[in-house]
């Protein structure tokens, strides 16, 4: 998928706060998350579960849309680690259920589904301080818990190194790269207690049926990640 366009939020609303008053105000209440059939050119038909999340602004996201290709909708791209989201996340990583790649539903009650990132940024700038937004995420998708607080609805499959490097920003020393020496080691666990495995990420792959994974630091090799 190739997108070409995207948008720094936090600059923009440090832009923005400058010019208006950002005042708090009730949201309109026809958010109804729950699970649809999502068409791209890419991906024909993915079903998306659907879930809430407020975030206050300047919320250090980075959202990204294709504008040759508006029914693909807009994403979450990147999280500033240092952001108040990724702070969240750390601090509630149930409560901020947002993650790299999920999909923008509705911006507070607002289906915007297939909207361009321009329509769906100046809904962002103009609404109140407080931003609920309802996020899709394919329902096959593993999420996987970084230490800084950022998230991956990652794919069975996906290697971890890379979603590590590129989208959690976590860059994991390495030496061997081919999963010898356990220079990168972390373990993973699950909500389901007994799952806990040892991971080497350059070589390791997330796992299918596992709806979350979080990547915790190895009691035995490896190097514990910020
Ligand atoms: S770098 Fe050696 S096991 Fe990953």
């Amino acid at each position: 998928m190739t997108y070409i366009h995207f948008i720094v939020l936090d600059v923009i609303f440090f832009n923005i706060l400058h010019a208006h008053a950002f005042v708090g105000s009730q949201f309109a209440q026809n958010i109804s998350p729950g699970t649809r059939i999502f068409a791209s050119i890419e991906e024909p038909e993915v079903i998306l579960s659907e879930h809430v999340v407020s975030l206050r602004k300047p919320m250090g996201i980075i959202l990204e849309g294709d504008e040759s290709n508006l029914a693909a909708g807009v994403f979450v791209k990147r999280m500033d680690p240092q952001g108040q989201t990724a702070a969240a996340c750390r601090s509630d990583p149930s409560g901020f259920d947002i993650c790299i790649r999920d999909k923008v539903m509705f911006v507070n009650g607002v289906d915007v589904s297939q909207d361009s990132l321009e329509s769906i940024m100046e809904l962002i700038i103009d609404g109140p301080n407080t931003v609920e937004i309802v996020l899709g995420r394919p329902s096959d998708a593993a999420v996987v818990r970084w230490t800084n607080g950022i998230s991956i609805a990652a794919k069975p499959g996906d290697s971890f190194g890379c979603i590590a490097r590129h989208e959690a920003l976590i860059k994991i020393p390495y030496s061997c790269a081919s999963g010898a020496c356990g220079t990168c080691e972390q373990s993973i666990s699950s909500e389901d207690e007994e799952f806990r495995q040892y991971i080497r990420p350059c070589v390791a792959r997330v796992p299918g049926g596992v709806p979350i994974i979080i990547v915790n630091p190895s009691d035995r090799f490896g190097t514990p990640l910020p």
